[in-house]
């Protein structure tokens, strides 16, 4: 069997807060594979983020990881600083939300992806210049000779969010994690950048782990996806299966949540009732139970642990839907 990318298991994060500790990511494990799109979908402060952080060695300071995350087998999580700073520019690319927050403001966007080149491919200066200038072109800005010379603020977001995304793929990463790369974007935008990901992703090798709050993303771009709630992953499996038939009562809220073509936009959609769990009070079982109606004795006191039902698809409920 060929070994995933990422294999991650058991992560945890939690947060030094005041005398508290906040369990803001809680026992998360799942494989990226070779060559795939892996969806992470949950409601903000669902602990999407913080799970690649901490892999990443990105947490803030008072963040503390522990579990295992291996890279191509080799274990990465609290690695030291040299190591994941190599990664990172080289094999792990990174798009952020925000691109401003990606990019230098005072560097030419040309100078910066050719750094990138030069610093992780070894290439001279004026091969990275001329990589800098097809990563443009693979991105489809437009003008891209002139655009090397443009600083980051001189271009529109979805325009900032392309160079990103070239600064990102410019050393062939194996992983491109987006984080929310459209949530800023207007709608159309949105959609022009999810094609420009689809078609990266189906011309080069590298797997992608795409983190959502909007299922709509995820519809037609990832292979899996994993959902979270409340720092804990609730459901696993292939895209077109949860879409069918979700297991998880929380994922069958979120689908019946989901505007589709079909549905007059004047119709409210039916959201699901509450809030989000509050992570410095988390419940001893289940932390969907305030929300589920499925919810009984028994969610309150255990917490639901992901389990396998086949191979391909696990749930972390104790009474799961049939998935029909
Ligand atoms: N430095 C920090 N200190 C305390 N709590 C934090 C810190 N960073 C993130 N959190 C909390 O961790 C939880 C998960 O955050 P995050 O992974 O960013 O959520 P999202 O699913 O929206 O990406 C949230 O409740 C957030 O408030
Ligand atoms: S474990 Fe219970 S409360 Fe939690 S999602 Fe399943 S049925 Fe609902
Ligand atoms: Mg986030």
């Amino acid at each position: 069997m060929v070994e995933p990318v990422l294999k991650i298991r058991d992560l945890s994060v939690s947060f030094a807060a005041g005398d508290q500790q906040l369990a803001a990511v809680s026992n998360v494990s799942f494989d990226l594979n070779e060559e795939e799109c892996l969806g992470i979908v949950g409601e903000s402060g669902s602990g999407k983020s913080q799970t690649f952080l901490a892999a990443l060695g990105l947490l803030a300071r008072n963040g503390r990881a522990t579990g295992s995350v291996l890279y191509r087998g080799q274990e990465i999580l609290n690695a030291p600083r040299h190591e994941l700073d190599e990664l990172r520019g080289n094999r792990l690319g990174m798009v952020f939300q925000d691109a401003l927050s990606g990019l230098t403001p005072t560097m030419r966007i040309g100078q910066q992806l050719a750094e990138s080149a030069e610093r992780h491919l070894g290439m001279s200066p004026a091969e990275a210049r001329a990589r800098a200038l097809e990563m443009l072109e693979i991105v489809s800005i437009p003008d891209p000779a002139q655009r090397l010379n443009a600083y980051p603020f001189e271009l529109s977001g979805g325009m900032r969010q392309r160079v990103m995304i070239a600064l990102a793929m410019i050393c062939k990463p194996d992983v491109l994690i987006a984080d929310e790369p459209t949530t800023a974007l207007d709608v159309t935008v949105q959609a022009q950048i999810l094609r420009l990901l689809d078609g990266l992703k189906r011309h080069t090798k590298t797997s992608v782990v795409m983190i959502t709050h909007d299922l709509a993303v995820v519809a037609g771009l990832c292979d899996r996806i994993l959902i979270m709630y409340g720092g804990r992953p609730v459901e696993l499996g292939a895209t077109a299966e949860i879409f069918s038939g979700p297991l998880h009562p929380y994922t069958a809220g979120l689908l019946r949540s989901m505007p589709t073509l079909s549905i007059d936009p004047e119709v409210d959609l039916p959201a699901i009732p509450g809030q989000p769990p509050d992570i410095s009070q988390l419940p001893a079982g289940c932390a969907f139970a305030e929300r589920c109606e499925r919810a009984s004795d028994r969610c309150l006191r255990e917490d639901p642990l992901l389990t396998a039902r086949t191979n391909a698809r696990s749930v972390a409920c104790h009474f799961p839907l049939d998935g029909n």
